[in-house]
């Protein structure tokens, strides 16, 4: 049986101060649900939100949302995964659309940052989906594919249970154009059989899948009742307390 996940995608919004508001707002909040829930926020943000949690038994893990695959050197600006590990990171989100397509990151940088993450201990959020043009040329599990296979190349199979994969179709991100639930699904179902075909079916029914890419308090129960999806990578609906909050009590 896989623990569902909801993890909140904060991209580049929130200061400390917003993110310990958002914090305390979330501590006053009542939840019953048995699932991973996971902040991923602005580095720099980390510290905040980790001493807001102190004491209050919520559950809540922390992440980051990108580190460099070195774990030291001459990279201006790039943060290490030891880095966000010491301030109290738990996850990595890798390889989002908006790191692939703004900032150049390739498969090979999403692997190295991968294996990185793993040896450090911390979890990796996969990020794999396709465009809009990919989709209409009918390329989507071709894509997907790809980016799974060079995502995990030379990852071994213990390794491969801990990871998480979030399937987010590039046209839904931010758009308010939320994939259906049974489009999702079939894809999330091909990621799943793939992992089988890379490592086995035990392996590949450990690892948790999840969809990302406009989704909602009001559309998130759809997604979860599919049986291959294990949670959701959220972005804008992540950044209010009361709708997260609602994500989490939908679930
Ligand atoms: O990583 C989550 C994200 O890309 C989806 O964003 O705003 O469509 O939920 P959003």
């Amino acid at each position: 049986m896989r623990k569902q996940i909801i993890a909140g995608n904060w991209k580049m919004y929130k200061t400390a101060t917003d993110a310990r508001r958002f914090m305390q707002a979330i501590n006053q909040t009542d939840w019953a649900s048995e699932l991973d829930i996971v902040i991923c926020a602005p580095s720099i943000t980390i510290p905040a939100l980790i001493e807001e949690l102190k004491g209050t038994e919520r559950g809540i893990a922390i992440g980051a949302q990108n580190v460099h695959w070195e774990e030291e050197g001459a990279f201006t600006g790039e943060i290490s995964v030891s880095m966000v590990k010491e301030v109290g990171a738990r996850y990595v989100i890798i390889g989002h659309s908006e790191r692939r397509t703004l900032f150049g990151e390739t498969d090979e940088m999403v692997n190295k940052k991968v294996k990185r993450v793993l040896e450090a201990g911390l979890i990796p959020i996969v990020c794999v989906g396709e465009s809009q043009t990919e989709r209409e040329q009918g390329r989507t599990n071709e894509v997907v594919g790809m980016q799974v296979e060079a995502a995990f190349q030379g990852i071994e199979k213990k390794d491969m249970t801990k990871v998480i994969v979030a399937y987010e179709p590039v046209w839904a991100i931010g758009t308010g154009l939320a994939s259906t639930p049974t489009d999702a699904e079939m894809v999330i179902a091909e990621i799943r059989r793939q992992i089988s075909h890379l490592y086995d079916v035990e392996t590949a029914e450990s690892v948790r899948l999840q969809y990302g890419g406009s989704v909602k308090p009001n559309n998130i129960k759809s997604f979860l009742a599919s049986p291959n999806i294990d949670g959701a990578l959220v972005g804008g609906a992540s950044l209010a307390a009361d709708s997260f909050s609602q994500m989490i009590g939908a679930m």
